[in-house]
């Protein structure tokens, strides 16, 4: 059986989500690397958890994986993000990538989200700040850096907040190309034509990104696929 994260962990240039997929994936190995060095090893939560694609990122770095999603068989609690079936500060690392958008209440989710977070813990929130609609069960919001942090610190109380682009402004405007490439072949049921020329796109919007620091940091003309968060109590 194929595993259905596997492209989550491993996103190939050849994909029209490579922009997000990506730097999302580099950035979860570097947290569980993180979690495998604390002097305890944390619990984690993933809420809203899919097919728990990031799991075997964290096997080793944590003591506890419990997932919580809407219907979802992959989770062991059935729940949302506006209301979290766990107690008070029950998990040193909080887990909520690609859905805090299907949240019908996101200042609910983050009251929740630092509701189940131990002292000393982490949330680690991904959302969008551009992308094509992609209701599961619905979808609701996109952001921007400074939406995101009001978001955030207006909602709860925390000691650091800080949101970072995960690709620049040309891997955003790639991956909108990307993305009407892909349609456009499936429509055409030529998917495997499309697949170089997304990789294309791809490569060259992140070589554009990497030549120059504007287009990666949030400033005016800016524009982001994806934003990481990180908030700590
Ligand atoms: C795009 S998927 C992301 C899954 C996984 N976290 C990932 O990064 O691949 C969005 C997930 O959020 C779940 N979801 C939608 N609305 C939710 C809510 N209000 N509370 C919790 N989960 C929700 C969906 O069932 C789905 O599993």
């Amino acid at each position: 059986m194929t595993d259905p994260g596997e492209g989550r962990r491993h996103p190939q240039l050849r994909s029209p989500t490579y922009a997000v997929r990506a730097p999302l994936a580099r950035w979860l190995r570097e947290e569980a690397d993180l979690a495998a060095g604390s002097q305890r090893r944390p619990r984690l939560l993933d809420v809203g958890c899919g097919a728990k694609p990031y799991e075997p990122f964290f096997a080793g770095a944590v003591t506890e994986y419990v997932g919580v999603d809407v219907a979802n068989p992959a989770a062991e609690l059935e729940g949302t993000v506006e209301e979290i079936p766990m107690p008070d500060e029950s998990f040193e690392l909080v887990l909520c990538t690609q859905t805090l958008e299907h949240a019908l209440d996101p200042a609910r989710a983050v009251r929740e989200l630092r509701r189940v977070v131990a002292p000393g813990g982490r949330v680690l929130v991904s959302t969008h700040g551009v992308q094509v609609y992609h209701p599961n069960p619905d979808d609701y919001w996109r952001w921007t850096h400074a939406g995101l942090e009001r978001l955030f610190r207006e909602n709860a109380s925390w000691s650091a907040v800080t949101v970072t682009p995960a690709s620049g402004t040309t891997a955003c405007i790639g991956m909108l190309v990307a993305n009407f490439i892909d349609l456009l072949a499936k429509r055409a049921h030529a998917r495997p034509l499309a697949m170089p020329l997304v990789a294309a796109v791809n490569l060259t919007a992140r070589a554009i990104d990497g030549a120059s620091p504007r287009l990666r940091e949030p400033g005016p003309g800016t524009i982001f696929a994806n934003y990481h968060v990180v908030a700590q109590p």
